[in-house]
């Protein structure tokens, strides 16, 4: 039990590096990693993602991390008493509010793909999909789809079980949930990607992820590889601030990042190594785009050996990387209600309700709404709302707030203040981030941007 009134903090270092790698580690590895870069042409595409972590999207995670570590409260707060302890004049919380609004976005999207994934999860535990004919499968994926009823509902039982965790204070809630699932997480990934290995094509996989094949690098393909950085780490919105000001001070902050990016990396090739060894010896198309996790592979787990027991181990692996990284996204709006006089459950609660408010928008997309265009009028033809919305946060609101991030604590804040924060960071080391935070990573993604506007 934390003593009244004192700031909540993780109970150790390892505790905080499972909890923020379990925000980094969702459904963006498993769901989104395989469909953007199999779409995108493979190796081409992974070698760009790959830069962008280290040089652009990794600085900026530790950047979020810090500001959190510096300011000991909520985004916007935390924000605002650094922008008080420089007398800056632009208003640094409304960086803060913007990545709270852009949780809530996120929240709104992956509470139905990960309702989607739970829902799978049942069936596969209740022995559905093995030996069931092909058809079966597209069937069940077309009248899930086509009841915005039963899409809303798993949605909400998701949203549901984001709120119980945060409910809880830090230690009971947050980091138990880490604790449970991350471990159990990566064992099924292992085993997934051994079964993969003995039954699927493993070699035409490898090929695939990290072969060079004929690739067209046009803005929109680093914008994407971009973006994916940013998502998969989960920097801009906030979420990592908040796990980072919950974190004690004797974390080593370039080494906690370096196991966080690690680990998220491992499991985004690991879940590449998983999936297509089984779609290429089953002989369908990677390009499949989202409906790879959900079209594509439970057509595949009807025909192998264990289908039904490793579809269960596979949803059930999506349904655990996508709770841990909902928490993550709950976890700063609670922060500020927190922050007055109101409790915790019911912060969460208030919160998680409106986040499933916000998801009703994909489930139009995915259902009635598939081919309604809200924005056309203004030249976003062809995108549904939940385009829009994936698409605005991460390939906008993140890589933006990151860039704040990094101007903050690259050229804002005092050099010697942000040196006296990482006391136990290696001298070159430190020099390295700095000039990459305060130079390399705003340039390029203000190139990206500028790309983006004139391609
Ligand atoms: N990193 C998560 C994923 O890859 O699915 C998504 C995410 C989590 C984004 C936490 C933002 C965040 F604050």
């Amino acid at each position: 039990m934390q003593a009244k009134g004192a700031y909540p903090s993780f109970t150790s270092r390892l505790a905080f590096i499972i909890a923020a790698a379990g925000s980094a580690v969702g459904l963006g590895n498993v769901w989104g990693f395989t469909y953007v870069a199999g779409a995108n042409g493979g190796g081409g595409f992974v070698l760009i993602y790959l830069l962008a972590l280290a040089f652009v999207a990794g600085p900026a995670f530790m950047a979020e991390m810090l500001i959190g570590r510096m300011g000991k409260a909520s985004p916007p707060t935390a924000l605002g008493e650094l922008q008080a302890s420089i007398g800056a004049k632009l208003s640094w919380p409304t960086i803060g509010w913007i990545g709270l609004v852009g949780t809530i976005m996120v929240l709104s999207f992956y509470a139905v793909i990960a309702g989607q994934a739970m829902y799978y999860g049942l069936i596969a535990l209740q022995g559905g999909f093995a030996g069931w004919p092909e058809g079966a499968v597209v069937a069940l994926d077309a009248d899930f789809k086509a009841d915005p009823l039963a899409m809303a509902l798993w949605s909400a039982v998701f949203m549901a079980f984001t709120a119980a965790i945060v409910s809880f204070d830090i230690r009971t809630g947050i980091e138990r949930a880490g604790k449970v699932m991350m471990p159990t997480l990566f064992v099924m990934l292992i085993g997934l990607v051994i079964y993969s290995g003995q039954t699927g094509d493993m070699g035409r996989a490898v090929d695939f992820l990290f072969g060079f094949h004929e690739i067209n690098f046009t803005s929109r393909l680093f914008l994407e590889a971009v973006g994916q950085a940013f998502f998969t780490l989960g920097v801009g919105v906030g979420g990592i601030m908040t796990y980072g000001s919950y974190m004690g001070d004797d974390v080593k902050l370039p080494r906690a990042t370096f196991w966080i990016v690690a680990m998220d990396l491992f499991v985004a090739l690991a879940a590449g190594l998983a999936i297509f060894p089984l779609v290429f010896a089953s002989g369908v198309e990677p390009t499949a785009g989202p409906g790879l996790v959900f079209l594509t592979l439970p057509i595949i787990f009807t025909e192998i050996p264990g289908g039904a027991f490793v579809a269960f181990a596979f949803f059930l692996l999506l349904t655990f990387a996508a709770v841990t990284s909902s928490i993550s996204l709950l976890a700063p709006t609670v922060a500020r209600m927190t922050e007055g006089r109101t409790g915790r459950p019911f912060a969460a609660c208030l919160m998680a309700g409106t986040a499933f408010i916000a998801s009703l928008a994909t489930v139009y997309s995915f259902s009635d709404g598939r081919e309604v265009y809200p924005l056309a009028a203004l030249g976003f033809d062809g995108l549904t709302a939940f385009d829009l919305i994936r698409e605005g946060v991460s390939n906008f609101i993140l890589p933006l707030s990151g860039l704040a991030y990094c101007l903050i604590i690259g050229w804002a804040l005092r050099r010697d203040d942000v040196r006296a924060a990482l006391p136990m960071a290696d001298g070159r080391l430190f020099t390295l981030w700095y000039m990459v935070v305060r130079i390399i990573a705003p340039l390029a993604i203000t190139a990206l941007f500028i790309g983006a506007v004139l391609g």
